[in-house]
């Protein structure tokens, strides 16, 4: 659904922003987002077709963009990922991490491999990108000027303020992320005047994150639950995203805000 921003069309402007998994699904629609709220864009992910396409899609908007492959679970793309955005746009303002991995599978059946794997995706890599990014991030960074700082958003989840089936891997990489994000807050908040915060999405349309882990009961049955009984859109997500990390966010520090329309506490009515 195409709605006009409430935001001013340069609140993020001459900001570079770094997306991991911002060629599809909830990261793209930051991307755009803050593109046309006047950022220049970096995307990173595994599929170059994927990267290809979304890079296309901004720049017919008018957006400068550009797109990396890497693995957020390599260290070594990590760091060539942020330098080559660093190369391209000269600073790095703004490190978006909405790279995450996920499938359905009972704690039954899956591996401790298959557990390992989305903590590296979500968790390592989160946190993976975030060391790698400090040197350009913070005060007298990289191509910064000694004033300017810059901030971080961690795309979570709120599987694990309850207790959500199938699903105990992604919980605990989303717990983990969302530590990660208070106590670099706190480190580098205290330290570098960093901002990290995070946004926890509820059930969003047309991502793969719908599509791949709420087949139709949530567009049925759960429904009748939510307090504001819709699912939200990534467009919600993105106006969070500018909250955060615009200047309107300015003394928000260390928080993950959930953008659910109250889902996650809602009950059957008695
Ligand atoms: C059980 C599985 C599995 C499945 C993989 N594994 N898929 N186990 N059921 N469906 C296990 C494998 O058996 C293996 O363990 C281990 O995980 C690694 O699998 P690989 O296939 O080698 O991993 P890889 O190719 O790196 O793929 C990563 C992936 C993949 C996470 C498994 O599905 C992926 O990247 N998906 C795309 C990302 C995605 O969907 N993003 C949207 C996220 S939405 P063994 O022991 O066999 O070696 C989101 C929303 C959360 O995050 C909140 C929603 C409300």
């Amino acid at each position: 659904m195409a709605m006009e921003s409430p935001f001013k069309a340069d609140i993020v402007k001459g900001k570079v922003v770094l997306i991991t998994g911002g060629g599809s699904g909830i990261g793209f629609e930051i991307s755009t987002q803050l593109g046309k709220h006047g950022a220049s864009v970096a995307i990173m992910g595994r599929r170059k077709s994927v990267l290809d396409a979304a890079v296309s899609a901004l720049q017919s908007l008018g957006i400068q963009a550009v797109g990396f492959e890497g693995d957020v679970r390599k260290q070594e793309d990590a760091k060539r990922v942020i330098e080559s955005t660093f190369k391209h746009f000269g600073h790095i303002d703004i490190l978006v991490n909405a790279a995450a991995g996920n499938f359905l599978v009972s704690a039954e059946d899956l591996s401790p491999n298959g557990f390992r794997t989305v903590m590296d995706i979500d968790s390592v890599g989160t946190f993976t990108m975030c060391r790698e990014a400090l040197n350009y991030l913070k005060k007298g960074g990289h191509g910064r000027s000694s004033s300017g700082v810059g901030s971080i958003l961690n795309i979570s989840a709120t599987l694990h303020y309850t207790a959500s089936w199938y699903q105990i891997h992604v919980s605990a990489a989303k717990a983990a992320v969302d530590s990660i994000t208070r106590s670099l807050a706190l480190e580098w908040g205290t330290d570098y005047d960093i901002r990290v915060n995070g946004i926890a999405p509820g059930p969003i349309g047309d991502t793969p994150g719908m599509s791949k882990l709420a087949p139709d009961e949530i567009r049925s049955k759960s429904r009748e639950n939510m307090p504001l009984y819709k699912i939200g859109d990534k467009w919600d997500i993105a106006m969070a995203a500018l909250y955060l990390v615009s200047d309107a966010g300015k003394y928000v520090n260390g928080t993950t805000l959930i953008v659910d329309g109250g889902y996650w506490l809602s009950r059957p009515r008695d």
